[in-house]
């Protein structure tokens, strides 16, 4: 059995041999602090987010699609497998996703995670090669490719050709960031203390990075900071955008950047072709705008996007057992472990 993990900074996604996607939901755990026991995961951790008591916490274990808390990544992972792989009769391979950079250390902690399920091989592939394959560009041949994966804990960049990653490129702030910066703002600005996922529906509701002829309110309901009590704040779209603008600008100087470092005929590819935007924050409103603006080039958000890396890795399940013969050979599209 082969299975396609993708083990995001925010969400899960897992899709098996023959079957597709099963698996869709938050990198989310809640444990029993004083005895360490497991409580929920998933969509039924989330929804404990910020209502725990003090006996229980509610963690995303992954930070920056990095290893964070090791202990709880591999309760994490073991919990997804061991929901999507009930027969343990054949050890199932599972091919992973990475960030574009990463230290060994980082890439050895992964590994140790899912091999720890019991599994028969463990195979990485960069994320932004995975999303490619999911948006069925063509990066095999030599021909420049331009895909753009923006998540909530990682954007990665990279110009892929011959199977590999020419330029490339890892920023560790994302969407989650813009959500930190709604936080911090609601209690500046309105002395209001909000959580975790109220910043984030607030930013999925309303958030645009672009000036737009009307403005679109939300309610954003927490405590206030002074007097402890339940408050509601209507705070509109262009106060938002002020407050994520900066993270999305800075994301799309870094793609210029990649381009100022691209040899000059994948660049004419790239020119030709475009650049793909793929993952959670490609969907916020000006994002595709603000990148066509900072590079010049016609930007398409890729169909259903959060999707596209699990789907390329799925697609990417059919090349694992000529990546395992050729185990040591230069070059190669995915790495095995
Ligand atoms: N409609 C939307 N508007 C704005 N942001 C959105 C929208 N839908 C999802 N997002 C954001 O996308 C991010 C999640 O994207 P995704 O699921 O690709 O991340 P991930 O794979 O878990 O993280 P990473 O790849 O960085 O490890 C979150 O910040 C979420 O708020
Ligand atoms: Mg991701």
């Amino acid at each position: 059995m082969d299975i396609a993990l993708d083990l995001g900074t925010n969400n899960t996604r897992i899709c098996i041999e023959n079957e597709g996607k099963v698996i869709d939901m938050p990198s989310v755990i809640s444990y029993d602090k004083t005895t360490n026991e497991i409580l929920a995961f998933g969509d039924e951790a989330y929804q404990m987010l910020g209502r725990t008591s003090n006996r229980v916490d509610v963690v995303f274990p992954l930070d920056s699609s990095v290893i964070a808390q090791s202990g709880l990544v591999e309760e994490l992972v073991n919990i997804f497998l061991g929901e999507v792989c009930k027969s343990r009769v054949v050890m199932p391979r599972v091919l992973a996703c990475i960030p574009g950079e990463i230290t060994e250390v980082e890439k050895r902690a992964i590994v140790n995670a899912i091999s720890s399920f019991g599994v028969r091989r463990v195979l990485l592939l960069e994320s932004a090669k995975a999303a490619a394959f999911g948006c069925n560009k063509d990066i095999m041949s030599p021909h420049g490719t331009m895909l753009v994966n923006i998540g909530g804990g990682s954007v990665d960049i990279a110009v892929m050709t011959l199977g590999g990653v020419s330029v490339g490129k890892t920023l560790k702030i994302a969407g989650n960031a813009m959500d930190e910066e709604i936080i911090k703002y609601a209690r500046r600005q309105h002395n209001l203390v909000i959580g975790k996922s109220m910043a984030q529906k607030c930013k999925e509701a309303i958030g645009t990075v672009m000036y737009e002829e009307n403005d679109r309110t939300y309610r954003l309901k927490g405590r206030d900071a002074v007097r402890g009590l339940p408050k509601a704040v209507e705070v509109t779209s262009s106060e938002i955008m002020e407050v994520i603008f900066d993270i999305a600008k800075n994301i799309a100087i870094s793609i210029s950047d990649v381009l100022e470092e691209t040899p000059p005929e994948l660049l004419a590819d790239i020119h030709t072709d475009g650049i793909t935007i793929t993952g959670g924050l490609s969907n916020l409103r000006g994002m595709k705008e603000m990148v066509e603006t900072a590079t010049d080039i016609k930007v398409e958000v890729a169909k259903k996007p959060e999707d596209c890396v699990v789907n390329g890795l799925y697609k990417a399940i059919d090349y694992i057992d000529e990546a395992e013969s050729q185990k040591n050979s230069l070059n190669p599209l995915m790495t095995v472990y």
